[in-house]
């Protein structure tokens, strides 16, 4: 199969190191931006952001999309959740409607609150959107580290021929829950914040890991009110991501609880981790928005929120979350 991978970043590496393993694919890598395009393609790796990672020399590495797309079978978005609208837009003018589109970026978009296989939809109206979602960061996947990973789609045949493509020393199982996957994919970013958050306030073992059956509890209520299956909190992509997310330094929004459970402002912990904003600050937004407009309560929110933006207390947080 030809799979088309769109980024030259660190997870598009990543995962055309996977498809590239089984040498009956044929990969080919799109690099919109010419100065970065340069860079890997003299030196087969992107130093930026996954040194010392070569991109085998049989995959193709272009900056003309229509030639990347064209005879694709997949085609895997592995771009910021805030590009994929552009270039959705962008894969529109020559996406055919048998062509698979994968996404991995994780996010629900602001202010329309759509999730990312929504947004390729609006753009290209086809129907094979998948999700590839499970915990792996680039750099263990790039390195050959065995993880767990879900491909979610609606249909699940087309599900399974990602999976064969791509399950190359991976366990990746197929699912049909793609809302259930993305949301799972998103929320986990907002309860690292909290998880880091009792990680800085240096609350003892049994205390976060009561918070934290309350965080899976929640997750559970956000996947089923916004359309999908409550059991998607038992999969890699579930429970699995979640868990590495919330106890992982190596994770941005973790790390960024972590300073706000030390007393830091919202902005002295940007300052401090050198960045403008991270993901799960945009999607407790989002996501606390869409839980009131649908009446649903959802504790944990309630609280980050409060703590963060009204200055609340942070006392007594598993009481205020209880089950
Ligand atoms: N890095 C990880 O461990 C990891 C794990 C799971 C999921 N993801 C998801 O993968 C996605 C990419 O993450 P990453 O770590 O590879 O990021 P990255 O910054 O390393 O790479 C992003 C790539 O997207 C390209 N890009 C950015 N804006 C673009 C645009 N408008 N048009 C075309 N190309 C554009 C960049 O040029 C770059 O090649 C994210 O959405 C992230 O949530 C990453």
């Amino acid at each position: 199969m030809k799979i088309a991978i769109l980024g030259v970043g660190a997870y598009a590496i990543a995962l055309a190191r996977v498809f590239n393993k089984n040498k009956e694919n044929k990969v080919t890598m799109w690099a919109k931006f010419k100065e970065e395009a340069n860079v890997v393609m003299k030196n087969r790796e992107n130093p930026g952001v996954l040194p010392g990672v070569k991109i085998p020399e049989d995959i193709e590495i272009t900056m003309n999309l229509c030639a990347c797309m064209e005879k694709a079978d997949i085609v895997v978005f592995a771009v910021p959740a805030g590009a994929v609208r552009q270039v959705s837009e962008e894969v529109a003018v020559y996406a055919t409607k048998e062509q698979i589109l994968c996404v991995v970026s994780k996010g629900i978009e602001p202010k329309t609150n759509m999730l990312m296989s929504e947004i390729v939809y609006e753009a290209t109206k086809n129907e094979n959107i998948c999700m590839i979602s499970g915990p792996s960061f680039a750099v263990e996947i790039a390195n050959d580290s065995v993880t767990g990973f879900n491909v979610a789609c609606k249909n699940i045949e087309v599900a399974n021929i990602v999976k064969k493509q791509f399950e190359n020393g991976l366990v990746v199982t197929a699912c049909d829950d793609l809302i259930g996957v993305q949301v799972a994919a998103s929320i986990k970013n907002v309860f690292a914040i909290f998880m880091g958050m009792l990680n800085g306030m240096e609350m003892p073992d049994s205390y976060k890991a009561s918070c934290l059956a309350c965080l899976v509890r929640d997750l559970g209520e956000i996947i089923v009110a916004l359309g999908g299956k409550r059991e998607t909190i038992f999969t890699f992509a579930g429970l699995g991501d979640m868990l590495l997310t919330c106890m992982s330094s190596k994770s941005r929004n973790f790390t960024f609880g972590t300073y706000v459970g030390r007393g830091f402002t919202m902005q002295q912990a940007f300052e401090e981790m050198s960045v403008k904003t991270v993901e799960g600050i945009h999607t407790l937004g989002t996501i606390t928005d869409l839980m009131k407009k649908k009446n649903f309560n959802i504790k944990s929110l309630e609280v980050l929120h409060g703590i963060l933006y009204e200055n609340e207390s942070k006392d007594n947080i598993l009481e205020k979350i209880r089950m």
